[in-house]
């Protein structure tokens, strides 16, 4: 069912989706006015630090660590599960949980869960590095396919179908298919036919929808993961659709999946004190989804179309518009997100990112090199979409002319042959190495450059020339290289010690 159709049903479904379970569990915990001989030592507010003058005594009040009646969210089966079912049932998922340890903790669970080690994953090289983190914790083996690269910015898009086709036909073994729905960008690759062709083959399909939570709610966005099909799915509730940060919905459809081991691993993984008002948050903004998602996120657009029509008048900016997704691999973009190429203002995108929050207290999403990312969410008012506009006006009549535009290379990049799987690297003896003597060596560590952290090597691939000459590029216009080494270091399998086949004594 898509967000199109009608249930027959509504009117009980709405009453349902008025209630807050967990939400009006918390208030009538306050509200009793408990003696708290439990943890944490604050104690309801009784002792408080200089952060309540910040925020309020009431967050204080507000906290407080799994009493009676506030069920458990690793063995949900009173007032949290309740507010997981009705999630569940307003995002057309069979089953929903509440993660406090956002989607870095729902891409951890859900791939460690479903895959065993040595079971091969058909993923997009352009992931999240927590995607590469479940990689080395599950032993998965990774079969990556190209995205679509643009060619004048270097931004990794969606997909095109035919590749991940071609990845399912050569290795029919493959137990899984991963989806990003969107890119940080608001790209999305044809997920319907995906899922379609991953379950001709019996594969199941897994999504990073952590730009996306919002997309069930309104048919102006691209199609959601449930309504697409996928079999499970991760959303980071707290970026695009008004829950508090760290807080995100694991949703799926049981057909293919044992949902038990997921709910395991979701225990595994996470802090035995969730923060209450954090699980409150995600009941809340579930109530505000399904009543209001759709006026506010239309009206999101609508100012996000505002802004791209004044942007594209001023000298040196112009906007991506639906225009841009017209091959594979750009299936369809969200609107809610303004993507502002700056290069004609002669300055990278991280100097006006930098810039506009300097000059006009403005602060942006994202940063590239000739790109900056706005987002419309559902907080956005006309005022700010107007304050937006007249900071770019700004910018264009200070900066335009002056430089030459900012040209940047055809980015013809390839990502590097992986050699082992992440796990086996990761663990492997290795050695530190000064990174331009690493080029073919086997990396031990992801290397990625912030933002937007995409990995550049992760562990099992080869350092090639290449990849170097990527990071200097990056280095040298803003970006910051993140490694676990020290700066200007890589660590490496030390391949004295270790022998593709050694791991076999030790690894699974
Ligand atoms: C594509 C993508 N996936 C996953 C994540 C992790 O999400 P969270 O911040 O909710 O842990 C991010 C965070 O920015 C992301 O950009």
């Amino acid at each position: 069912m898509d967000k199109t159709d009608k249930n027959p049903d509504q009117s009980s479904e709405d009453q349902r989706q008025e209630e807050e379970p967990f939400l009006k569990a918390m208030e009538d915990y306050i509200a009793s006015k408990p003696t708290p001989f439990d943890v944490p030592g604050h104690k309801m507010g009784r002792m408080t630090t200089d952060l309540a003058d910040m925020v309020g005594k009431d967050v204080f009040v507000a906290d407080f660590n799994a009493p009676i009646g506030l069920d458990n969210l690793y063995h949900a089966n009173g007032v949290i599960k309740e507010a997981e079912d009705l999630a569940a049932e307003a995002f057309h998922a069979d089953k929903a949980l509440f993660s406090v340890n956002g989607t870095t903790g729902g891409i951890l669970t859900i791939i460690n869960s479903l895959l065993r080690a040595k079971e091969k994953i058909i993923l997009p090289r352009n992931v999240h590095k927590s995607v590469i983190n479940a990689l080395i914790m599950s032993g998965a083996f990774p079969v990556f396919v190209e995205p679509d690269i643009d060619e004048e910015t270097g931004i990794a898009n969606g997909v095109p179908t035919a590749n991940y086709v071609k990845a399912m036909d050569e290795n029919p073994d493959a137990k899984a298919v991963f989806v990003i729905n969107p890119t940080y960008f608001g790209i999305v690759s044809d997920l319907k036919t995906i899922c379609e062709e991953a379950h001709k083959r019996d594969m199941i399909v897994m999504c990073d929808e952590a730009h996306g939570a919002h997309f069930h709610f309104s048919d102006k966005m691209p199609c959601a993961a449930m309504d697409a099909g996928a079999d499970i799915a991760t959303l980071s509730v707290h970026k695009t659709a008004g829950s508090l940060t760290q807080t995100s919905l694991i949703l799926a459809k049981t057909e293919r999946i044992d949902f038990s081991r997921v709910l395991r691993v979701f225990g595994m993984l996470s802090s035995t004190s969730p923060n209450h008002i954090l699980i409150a948050s995600l009941d809340a903004a579930r109530k505000f989804l399904y009543f209001k998602g759709k006026e506010y996120i239309d009206h999101s657009v609508e100012l996000a179309d505002y802004a791209r029509s004044e942007i594209n008048k001023l000298p040196g900016l112009f906007t991506l518009d639906s225009s841009y997704c017209d091959r594979p691999g750009r299936f369809k973009e969200d609107p809610s997100k303004l993507v502002i190429n700056t290069s004609g203002l002669g300055i990278s995108g991280f100097e006006v990112l930098r810039e506009i929050r300097k000059r006009y207290n403005i602060q942006l999403e994202l940063a590239e090199i000739s790109e900056v990312l706005a987002i419309f969410g559902l907080g956005t008012l006309k005022e700010d979409a107007d304050k937006l506009i007249e900071a770019f006006k700004g910018l264009s009549k200070e900066f335009y002319g002056k430089k030459k535009a900012y040209k940047i290379p055809h980015f013809h990049y390839e990502y590097p042959p992986i050699i082992v799987r992440p796990r086996e690297a990761f663990n492997a003896p290795s050695k530190i190495v000064p990174i331009n003597d690493a080029v073919g060596e086997i990396s031990a560590e992801s290397i990625m450059i912030y933002p937007p952290g995409i990995p550049i090597a992760i562990p099992g691939e080869v350092i090639t020339k290449d990849a170097l000459e990527l990071i200097d590029f990056y280095q040298d216009h803003g970006g910051v290289l993140l490694s676990d080494s020290p700066d200007g270091y890589i660590k490496v399998i030390d391949q004295s010690k270790w022998y593709r086949g050694s791991e076999m004594e030790y690894e699974y």
